[in-house]
């Protein structure tokens, strides 16, 4: 049993070592050869020897915990209490220099407790995007707010505000940011939009912990924000959330709805002081070994995402190389994180082979690669079902950028652990398909 976790450990380790250095070793020691012409070799499709032979296995094993949490957690267990649940907070508030934060046991009730906090007018319009999940938006019914379905960019597959401004209407009260697969989205320009048109800037950060706009981290640039910390995310305590709020009376209504031993911890003029006992019908707080584990990712946060970017990185400036291949556009100044997936986009006119065809290929060499195809949010039954909703939600009529990404989207791994080979070979894998796409297509 401890060999299995000294193992684990040594491989996160080297992770965090090597894979800094990695873009530029792979290139420097001659091992990536990027552009190389591959035509001559045979596509595993036809009958050819596989790109891909390195193993894959643990490759995308998320979440990795060590001795320490487990220790940790042994410690909580052996002395049960709440305790880490404040440190934990405290810890969080440190590291994005945000004023107040309340962890939850998942960030679906995060981000419920601020819409709660919103406390806005029956029928107030919130412009969330399409490309998002049901989340954050299901529960606006409970407060009769109407989510308004907005298009994205194709090639961010973040919020457009093109769109955003076509769907203002005298009602419109906020928009919800959701910064998709670790890309932010553009916060700068979506905070200028809200002031232009006073709205409430909202984020549903659950993607993208650590990543940055400008120098700033996600979380900080809307009024409230909300994070997943379920164990597929940047950040995982395998089921835990988190929120943000840089209001005290959003901070001290949003905690009032889902706790209510919280209130008499407000200072004396706080209008929820005399919400202690009762809430406001919720129980939303962390379980405290989720907070524990919060604790020790957000410390290796910074770290595991760089070292994570960095072998993203060597592939994909490899890759983007072919034509018609490209990833989610990062805007200057924007500073990504990877979630789960590498997502990457297939322009068939460009690249002279269709997506399917392109993947059929790919799959071949041993490439774990298939299309991303995005269930559109307003499609789901629950928005369009009169009796769950005082206030309906407005569907959209057209949405070209969800339809061009959808078309477009491919999604590679994120790998969570050094594998030199895997980005070695992948890379030979694309090119070759690519060398070959003329016959293919
Ligand atoms: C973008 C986004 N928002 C919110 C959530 C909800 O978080 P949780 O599952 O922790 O409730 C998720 C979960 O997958 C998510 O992907």
């Amino acid at each position: 049993m401890e060999k299995k976790h000294e193992s684990k450990e040594a491989t996160r380790r080297d992770f965090l070592k090597t894979t800094g250095a990695l873009g530029a070793g792979l290139y420097m020691s001659g091992a990536v050869v990027p552009g190389r012409a591959r035509a001559a070799e045979k596509l595993a499709l036809e009958g050819g020897a596989k790109a891909v032979t390195a193993s894959a296995a643990d490759s995308t094993k998320w979440p990795l915990y060590g001795d320490a949490e487990i220790e940790a957690v042994s410690a909580l267990l052996r002395d049960p209490g709440y305790g880490p649940v404040a440190d934990f907070e405290e810890a969080w508030k440190a590291f994005h220099d945000c004023p107040f934060t309340k962890a939850h046991f998942n960030g679906t009730s995060a981000l419920t407790s601020m819409l709660f906090a919103l406390d806005l007018p029956a029928g107030s319009e919130i412009l969330v995007p399409n490309y998002s999940t049901w989340f954050p938006v299901v529960p606006m019914r409970f407060f009769d707010l109407v989510p308004v379905f907005v298009d994205v960019n194709p090639y961010t597959m973040n919020l457009d505000l093109e769109d955003c401004k076509k769907h203002l209407t005298g009602k419109t009260r906020a928009v919800l940011a959701v910064h998709w697969f670790g890309l932010p989205c553009e916060m700068d320009d979506i905070v200028d939009f809200c002031k232009e048109h006073d709205l409430i800037p909202l984020e549903d950060a659950s993607h993208a912990h650590g990543a940055r706009v400008n120098g700033v981290l996600t979380g900080n640039w809307g009024r409230m924000a909300g994070f997943s910390l379920q164990g597929s995310k940047p950040l995982p305590t395998i089921e835990g959330g988190m929120a943000m709020y840089k209001d005290r009376g959003d901070f001290e209504r949003a905690v009032t709805y889902g706790n209510y031993d919280l209130p008499n911890t407000f200072p004396e003029d706080s209008p929820y002081r005399k919400y202690q006992g009762t809430a406001f019908g919720s129980k939303l707080r962390i379980h405290p070994v989720a907070a524990i584990l919060g604790q020790f990712q957000l410390d290796q946060l910074e770290e595991r995402n760089t070292a994570g970017k960095a072998q993203m990185k060597a592939l994909n400036d490899r890759i983007t190389q072919l034509e018609g291949l490209t990833t989610q556009y990062v805007r200057p100044g924007i500073d990504r994180v990877f979630y789960s997936k590498n997502m990457m986009f297939i322009d068939e006119a460009k690249a002279g082979i269709s997506r399917e065809k392109a993947l059929q290929a790919l799959q071949a060499e041993g490439v774990d690669v298939s299309a991303f195809t995005w269930t559109l949010l307003h499609t789901y039954p629950i928005f369009s079902e009169e009796k769950y909703w005082r206030h309906m939600p407005v569907l959209p009529e057209a949405v070209p950028g969800c339809d061009q990404a959808n078309r477009q989207a491919i999604q590679l791994p994120y790998w969570t652990s050094d594998q030199p080979e895997l980005v070695q070979q992948y890379g030979d894998a694309f090119e070759k398909v690519w060398a070959n796409r003329k016959s293919l297509a």
